[in-house]
């Protein structure tokens, strides 16, 4: 008689497990995104993300410093100016004096190459109709004329110190366009995460809350169709030839398969964006005693990994990696 096949053998001990275990999950490889916002005396809780703050300048220093010396291995800034500073073309995202140009040049100058010092390049923050672009004479977002307003944008947090900017607009030839913008100007060491297969989600919401957002509507023509999988190929090999040094997928969960399949083709880093959703409703969950918080963070970021993110993005990128370490 055959033996029967014994896998539960490895599964066996603790010991066991972690020696046999395929996927690993270090601090470096945690990328914490954070928001900082003009006009407010203190930090404040974004309601739909407890725990998650839009910081002051003061505040943010201190996260900032406690992520780094927690080990994660970069920090991505979103800008939340005062309502009355937006406008059409979101010219708070180019000025020097804008709340995340300025916050850029404060931990550039607190952290220096301590850290990795990313910024969102995009336009949504910044104008008063919410969408990522500039809009035409019949109100449809310009895809050529906001790639001005990109380069502008990314000229600017080039100067300020970001390292890696992140194009999330899903602009075409925004790649490019960065890229030959930042040489001509000598920025060459300020390198692209690219968001390359960015899907309009739903799951966007409570990010919309953190970052004050002006949108009506939604991003449908320039974010992809959740149904595609090909189409994220596609845009995956074009920020590839137009000289992205990151591809990223977003968001994660519901994606997997695409972080995977992009995982596959690219010979640059993929990293994936544990949104603002997914953090909320592992929260909400863990809240009502529903599930155990702490073992679905860690499950989720492993899974993330093991579908072929080598860099994650997520909002419990410091706690994480205090308890890893
Ligand atoms: C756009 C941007 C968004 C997020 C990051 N960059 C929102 C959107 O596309 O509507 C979402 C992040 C999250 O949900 O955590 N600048």
């Amino acid at each position: 008689m055959a033996p029967v096949i014994r896998p539960r053998r490895l599964r066996s001990t603790a010991a066991l497990r972690r020696l046999v275990a395929e996927t690993t999950l270090a601090p470096r490889q945690l990328v914490l995104p954070m928001f900082v916002a003009d006009g407010l005396d203190a930090p404040r809780e974004i309601s739909s993300m407890p725990g998650v703050l839009q910081h002051t300048v003061d505040s943010l220093r201190k996260a900032a410093d406690e992520a780094v010396r927690a080990g994660v291995g970069g920090l991505m800034l979103f800008g939340v100016p005062d309502e009355k500073d937006k406008d059409a073309t979101g010219s708070g995202a180019d000025a020097d004096d804008g709340v995340l140009n300025r916050a850029l040049r404060v931990l550039t100058d607190d952290l220096g190459d301590d850290t990795v010092l990313m910024a969102d390049t995009c336009l949504d923050e910044f104008t008063d109709h919410g969408h990522c672009g500039v809009l035409d004479a019949a109100g449809r977002v310009d895809n050529d004329a906001t790639l001005d307003r990109y380069v502008s944008m990314s000229l600017a947090q080039a100067r300020s110190g970001a390292r890696l900017l992140g194009p999330s607009g899903m602009m075409d030839g925004q790649v490019a366009a960065i890229r030959t913008a930042l040489d001509d100007a000598g920025f060459t060491d300020t390198g692209i995460l690219a968001y390359a297969a960015k899907y309009a989600s739903a799951f966007y919401g409570p990010f919309r809350e953190a970052v004050g957002s002006s949108l009506q509507g939604d991003r449908r023509t320039y974010q992809q169709d959740s149904a595609n999988r090909i189409e994220a190929l596609r845009e995956v090999r074009l920020d590839l030839d137009e000289g992205a040094d990151i591809v990223m997928v977003k968001p994660a969960m519901s994606y997997l398969d695409i972080v995977r399949d992009v995982a596959e083709i690219s010979d640059v880093p993929v990293a994936a964006y544990q949104i603002s959703g997914e953090y909320s409703m592992i929260t909400a969950a863990a809240e009502r005693g529903w599930i155990d918080r702490d073992a679905a963070i860690l499950e989720s970021l492993t899974s993330t990994r093991r579908a072929g993110a080598s860099i994650i993005l997520t909002y419990w990128a410091t706690e994480v990696a205090l308890r890893l370490s």
